[in-house]
């Protein structure tokens, strides 16, 4: 195996201060998803390794697409895969380049709230005002969307399951006569408030129902009850901030003269008509990337950038229930099916089969010992945690060795991995995963750490599962020919 490099410290957020400001960044802040990647890891990673503009970059755990939004920023296509359904919602919400102004006032007209410019229907700006659009939804009385979800009622008092169910309905009764992008804001804004007003506790993006919380939401019921414009309100300033970020990305997409394009499917020739301006943004959400087949011949893609899911986290899915069945894209069997596909929450592989795969990384048969030891002592034969730690490296290897032939020639991958503690154990994720990239055939060409400010996911963990990260590390791989 290579040497790998001297770790360094990033220390991205002092680094790259000048080219990424703290706060509400394009629109990187639009949507609070777990284990978000810091902006800064897509961009160090593109702006530094992509030399030739109109490239091809992939994320394969691409989750909210912070990766797409910076490749398509820097001039680039993005195909962005991940397991969850939401992905593709949030790629198009977070890429798009939005072709209407948000007025504030009415338009002193009941009847509309928009204002299509004919003229230069193409690429002219729409106008939307805002109060009327809102009278309009506070009018609405026609049909109610309810998700179709059995649970729904455990997460909502009635009064705003109702209230929901109103604004949803007038939602979906008018999207298909309104532009793509405005609903895309409206269903943004509408998905902040569903949680706004349900029983899913704020501080933690796992859908948890505290003693706390509850408390919090009788006093909001109690508010509301006094003033029904609450709810209109917290949604109004929503329309306006969300906006304002989305017209931040728009005006620098409008700059360099960027138009994406989405498709959801790949294939090959999709790629070849990327032309002029126009740059692809390829949603593949639904997509569980281990079985997946890419439909493209080997050495196409010309970097991959990603965040993996941690060990034993199942919480993606969990942390987005509320969202994926109000936009109604999953019901209760699908959420089933695809949650067992999200990696760290399997345990199917017989032992000996992975052992025979990871022979080569010594980092993980030396933590496994000790795992093994561990879980034993505690739990006896019947320890749940070393084999979803032995299935996740596992499937990860699977998954960096298909994506080392996706790769072209002396493309690279940047990894941006933390250690999370296992049974009280520190596991060396960003040294097990050196070994997995050299063992597969890639060489390791920068190697560092960056600190955490706000490990979300882990918040409210328990002592067993993943916990006690205080950095991250990004490990930047180069394929080399075996
Ligand atoms: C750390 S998050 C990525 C977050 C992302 N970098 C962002 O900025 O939003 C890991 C992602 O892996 C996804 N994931 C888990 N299992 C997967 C699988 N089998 N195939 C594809 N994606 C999967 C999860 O849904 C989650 O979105």
């Amino acid at each position: 195996m290579s040497i790998i490099p001297a770790p360094k410290e990033f220390a991205f957020k002092k680094t790259l201060v000048d080219v990424i400001p703290p706060i509400n960044f394009l629109t990187h802040n639009l949507y609070s998803y777990p284990a978000k990647f810091i902006p800064h890891v897509p961009y160090y990673t593109i702006s530094k390794y992509l030399k030739q503009d109109n490239s091809l970059v992939l994320d394969p755990f691409s989750g909210s697409s912070s990766t797409a939004i910076e490749a398509l920023r820097l001039g680039h296509n993005c195909i962005c895969i991940d397991i969850n359904p939401l992905t593709n919602f949030l790629t198009e919400v977070k890429t798009q380049r939005i072709n209407f102004e948000l007025q504030q006032n009415s338009t002193g007209d009941s009847k509309s709230f928009i204002s299509i410019n004919k003229d230069r229907k193409k690429c002219g700006t729409n106008n939307i005002y805002l109060d009327s659009f809102m009278e309009k939804m506070k009018d609405y009385s026609a049909e109610f969307f309810y998700p179709n979800w059995n649970n729904i009622d455990h997460w909502y008092p009635e009064e705003f399951k109702q209230l929901l169910a109103r604004i949803w309905g007038f939602i979906y009764s008018i999207e298909a006569n309104m532009p793509a992008d405005f609903m895309n804001l409206t269903k943004l804004c509408t998905l902040y408030l569903s949680r706004y007003l349900s029983y899913g506790a704020r501080d933690v993006p796992k859908l948890f129902k505290s003693k706390r919380r509850i408390q919090q939401l009788e006093t909001l019921r109690e508010k509301v009850s006094k003033n029904p414009e609450i709810p209109y309100k917290v949604f109004k300033n929503k329309m306006i901030s969300y906006y304002t970020q989305m017209k931040s990305l728009s005006s620098i997409l409008f700059e360099k003269n960027i138009f994406p394009e989405y498709e959801f499917t790949l294939n090959k020739s999709l790629l070849k008509s990327v032309d002029g301006d126009k740059r692809k943004i390829i949603c593949l959400g639904e997509t569980d990337v281990l079985s997946y087949d890419f439909p493209i011949e080997n050495e196409f893609i010309d970097l991959i950038v990603t965040s993996p899911p941690y060990i034993y986290a199942q919480e993606y899915m969990r942390s987005t229930k509320l969202d994926l069945y109000w936009l109604d894209l999953v019901n209760d069997s699908r959420v089933r099916e695809l949650t067992k596909k999200e990696l760290g929450n399997k345990k199917t592989t017989d032992i000996s089969i992975i052992m025979n795969k990871l022979r080569n990384i010594k980092t993980f048969i030396s933590i496994s010992q000790i795992l093994e030891k561990t879980e034993r002592k505690k739990y006896g034969k019947n320890g749940k945690y070393v084999p979803l730690v032995y299935n996740y490296f596992y499937d990860m290897y699977l998954i960096i060795e298909k994506l080392h032939t996706t790769l072209r020639k002396k493309g690279e991958f940047g990894f941006f991995v933390g250690n999370p503690t296992v049974l009280g154990h520190l596991i060396p994720c960003h040294k097990i995963f050196c070994e997995i990239f050299q063992d597969v055939g890639f060489k390791i060409i920068e190697i560092g750490f960056d600190q955490i400010i706000s490990p979300r996911l882990l918040k409210g963990r328990k002592n067993e599962s993943p916990q006690g990260m205080d950095a991250e590390w990004l490990i930047i791989s180069r394929k080399t020919n075996l």
